[in-house]
């Protein structure tokens, strides 16, 4: 990865903005809406920056909206790239490097995932507490540009720790119930089969996604402050005796996406 390309885009999105994101945020399936209720909002769709993909997958906005949340400058991506359709562990992770240039030391990355810990319901927020990377990639492979970061970072506490404290106040305060967990990312697109869910679980994984390891990867590299919530938007497979559906992923994200939105508001309000 070329520092010089992140630091163009960068450029070139920072001449607009009236301040610099503190923040940023990715958004996942579902959980989208709460860009729109940002103040000052300045939105760029991703087709207005070359170097970024296009967002493919139905459910997924595909922009980049800048603006204020509880007062606070932050960026969100409405929409990611996945390695599913195609993109390289580098492209998926290439937005989280523009932030970081923006001056947004803290990333909040949230997904949909299915719940293999059998105590979680559909509509529970999980607090990743780490992760699995069963993808197979990584966006750090390749020469390493020490400008971005070093060679080799440390994974030891990717999450933060700090962060998830104020995570588990606030919840605590708003009154609303966060499970914690270890987010499983696979690189789909299927989902998973029942005896993948039963060794999943036997490696530790609470939740099972296929976004969110690229981009906390390329994070940490950079020195960012990782948050990661995500909304269990369904059983995973073998779990209940019924199929798995995107439309499902969906329905659930939006039904909890208030409960979501006061949550990362608060957090966001208190950092
Ligand atoms: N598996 C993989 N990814 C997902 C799931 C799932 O069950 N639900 C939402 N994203």
């Amino acid at each position: 990865m070329k520092a010089e390309w992140v630091r163009q885009v960068a450029e070139r999105l920072d001449a607009g903005l009236a301040q610099r994101p503190r923040v940023a945020l990715i958004l996942g399936s579902g959980l989208g809406e709460l860009a729109e209720t940002f103040e000052d909002i300045r939105a760029v769709p991703y087709e207005e920056i070359p170097e970024f993909p296009v967002s493919t997958v139905i459910g997924h906005a595909g922009r980049l909206v800048f603006g204020r949340l509880s007062g606070v400058p932050v960026v969100a991506m409405q929409g990611r790239f996945h390695l599913y359709e195609g993109y390289t562990a580098e492209q998926v992770a290439f937005p989280v490097r523009v932030f970081r240039l923006l001056g947004a030391d803290v990333l909040i990355v949230t997904n949909a995932s299915g719940g293999v810990h059998r105590g979680f319901q559909p509509g529970d927020l999980m607090l990743i507490r780490d992760h699995l990377n069963l993808t197979g990639k990584n966006p750090l492979v390749g020469p390493n540009d020490e400008e971005l970061g070093p060679r080799f970072p440390d994974m030891s506490a990717a999450y933060d720790r700090e962060l998830l404290a104020l995570a588990r106040r606030v919840g605590r305060d708003l009154g609303i119930p966060l499970r914690e967990g270890v987010y499983a990312g696979l690189l789909g697109p299927t989902f998973e089969t029942p005896a993948e869910i039963r060794m999943l679980r036997i490696l530790g994984a609470d939740a099972v996604g296929m976004s969110t390891v690229a981009e906390v990867i390329a994070a940490r590299h950079a020195g960012m402050r990782v948050l990661g919530i995500s909304c269990i938007t369904n059983m995973a497979a073998g779990i209940l005796n019924q199929p798995l559906s995107h439309e499902e992923v969906i329905e659930t994200g939006q039904r909890i996406g208030n409960t979501f939105g006061r949550l990362v508001g608060e957090i966001v309000r208190r950092l």
